[in-house]
């Protein structure tokens, strides 16, 4: 059966982006990132065009207003939003970091309105809530017109209250509301069905843009998405990878395709670059260590992978038989063999910022220095290896510093690791033996460090094929309630794994400043 023709660009809607891996995402374990690393996903998202950045909840620590008001300074196109509680204290504090953004700034302010929530998160009656609601966005308005409310856990809210608050909060001033599934619970139909009864009952609902924001705690946050936006939202949630609390948020990649892929039966579009998604996705997992699943959608590395026979036979045919976007339309270059020891300094960075990595000055001196030693071990140096020396060389100066290793082991020998670091500057050494080299390094870094984090896990894969591939060590390190990803390269995992120790050391560090015990 012919295929109706997809609409022309100018007919469709558009959808905004508003991307939140910078707070959802960045507030979920194992996903925090540090001021400068913010920074470096900001930019990127800035190369994908979204239409917001949201950036972080100003009031929550030092480091999160740092964070949003660097963005807000630095970033230009996208609006760059800020998450508030419904007090003045948290407004005026979001507004202390947005107003750097001037006319893009959007203080993004909300409240839970579902029974259960008001009774036993909030403990306040509908009356209060619906009051504090109104109040916080009047507060927020008088500093700028670009204000979002967002009514927690919208889904379990009785309809009629859910309507009542939305209605009051747009005459308030808000200019876009957001009905999130806060705990990843509704399905398509129930979704679709709870956005048009705001559409049909709320009289002042084209004066705001309806927002929708999914947790995918059953697996269903894309399609409750797709949904909603056939039934009148017009600003879409989303983060890199689908990170966020629990079982994440909307996929911002799979959302993005699915309106660009089935443009015959979605009339919507979106002002996303999609060739930067994989870029996108291999940046963030880059920096904090979190490697996406190989059968995701979009961004997996199986996502145009062709194994059976008689795939691969269609696809030589037609590509269409079993390809239903192609790889260069989300940004996967054809051949991840790139640079080799004869390549410069212009190739090295031009392939790294086509990889979504911006380095200059002295990181990417580290990085092409670590490149050409590479390439002098290893005859072919692939994407993942890039991204791999990306993630040791590009970071800050940090509390932790591997020095020198050296390990005495073998079948008949006791493990010996002597490991020199510094620490805030400072030469210090050690010598332990342990259960194998690594143990024993890890064991003296321990010593050294004083931690008392303890590893809950240690993983060594090799980036890329061949017995002189640079191996890569991910360790997930645990402390009270922060719970941190290290990540390390070599071709000697040895040295891999004292790299990835240390980073989830400094990660650690960087938490616990930031957010202490109990806050
Ligand atoms: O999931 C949620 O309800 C949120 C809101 C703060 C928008 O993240
Ligand atoms: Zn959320």
């Amino acid at each position: 059966m012919a295929k109706a023709p997809a609409k022309k660009q100018d007919d469709r809607q558009i959808i905004r982006i508003f991307d939140t891996t910078l707070r959802d995402g960045e507030q979920s374990p194992g996903n925090s990132m540090n001021i400068e690393e913010k920074l470096r996903i900001a930019k990127q998202l800035q190369k994908l065009n979204v239409d917001v950045i949201e950036a972080g909840f100003p009031i929550a620590s030092e480091g999160d207003f740092e964070a949003v008001k660097k963005v807000a300074q630095m970033i230009k196109g996208p609006q760059i939003a800020g998450l508030c509680r419904s007090n003045d204290k948290d407004i005026d504090r979001a507004w202390e970091a947005l107003k750097y953004a001037g006319e893009k700034g959007r203080i993004h302010t909300f409240i839970a309105t579902s029974d259960i929530h008001m009774k036993y998160k909030l403990k306040m009656e509908p009356g209060r809530v619906l009051e504090s609601a109104v109040k916080a966005v009047k507060r927020a308005a008088g500093y700028t017109p670009n204000v979002e409310f967002s009514c927690e856990d919208a889904v379990r809210t009785r309809l009629p209250f859910l309507a009542e608050v939305v209605e009051a909060v747009i005459a308030a001033g808000a200019t876009t509301v957001n009905i999130p599934d806060t705990v990843g619970y509704t399905i398509p139909f129930e979704y679709f069905n709870i956005i048009k009864y705001l559409k049909d009952n709320v009289p002042n609902i084209d004066k705001a843009i309806i927002s929708v924001h999914c947790h995918n705690d059953l697996g269903l946050s894309v399609a409750n998405s797709v949904a909603a936006v056939q039934a009148g939202a017009r600003q879409v949630e989303c983060t890199l990878n689908g990170i966020g609390e629990r079982a994440g948020n909307c996929s911002l990649e799979e959302f993005v395709m699915i309106l660009k892929t089935r443009g015959d039966i979605l009339p919507f579009a979106c002002n996303i670059a999609t060739e930067q998604l994989t870029p996108s996705s291999r940046l963030l997992s880059n920096i904090t260590g979190i490697a996406v699943q190989p059968n995701k959608a979009v961004v997996g590395a199986n996502a145009f992978a062709h194994e059976s026979g008689i795939h691969q036979h269609g696809m030589l045919m037609e590509k269409s038989t079993y390809e239903i976007m192609t790889p260069e339309s989300v940004g996967l270059s054809a051949s991840a063999l790139v640079l080799g020891k004869h390549s410069g300094r212009h190739a090295f960075k031009k392939r790294l910022e086509e990889l979504g990595h911006d380095l200059d000055g002295e990181k990417l001196n580290r990085a092409f220095e670590r490149f050409k030693a590479l390439a002098d071990l290893k005859k072919e140096v692939f994407d993942e290896d890039l991204d791999a020396i990306v993630a040791d060389e590009a970071r800050e100066e940090e509390k932790y510093k591997l020095g020198h290793i050296t390990v005495t082991c073998g079948s008949f020998a006791v493990a010996t690791a002597t490991v020199q670091m510094e620490i805030e500057g400072n030469a210090v050494r050690t010598a332990e033996l342990g259960d194998g080299p690594v143990d024993a390094t890890l064991k003296a870094i321990r010593k050294l460090s004083k931690t008392k984090a303890s590893l809950m896990q240690y993983n060594v894969g090799s980036i890329t094929g061949g017995t002189d591939a640079q191996g890569e060590v991910t360790v997930r390190v645990a402390e009270g309630q922060h719970v941190v990803v290290g990540k390390g390269s070599s071709t000697d995992i040895i040295e891999a794994s004292a790299k990835a120790y240390i980073h989830a050391l400094n990660r650690l560090n960087y938490k616990q400043k930031r957010m202490p015990e109990g806050v």
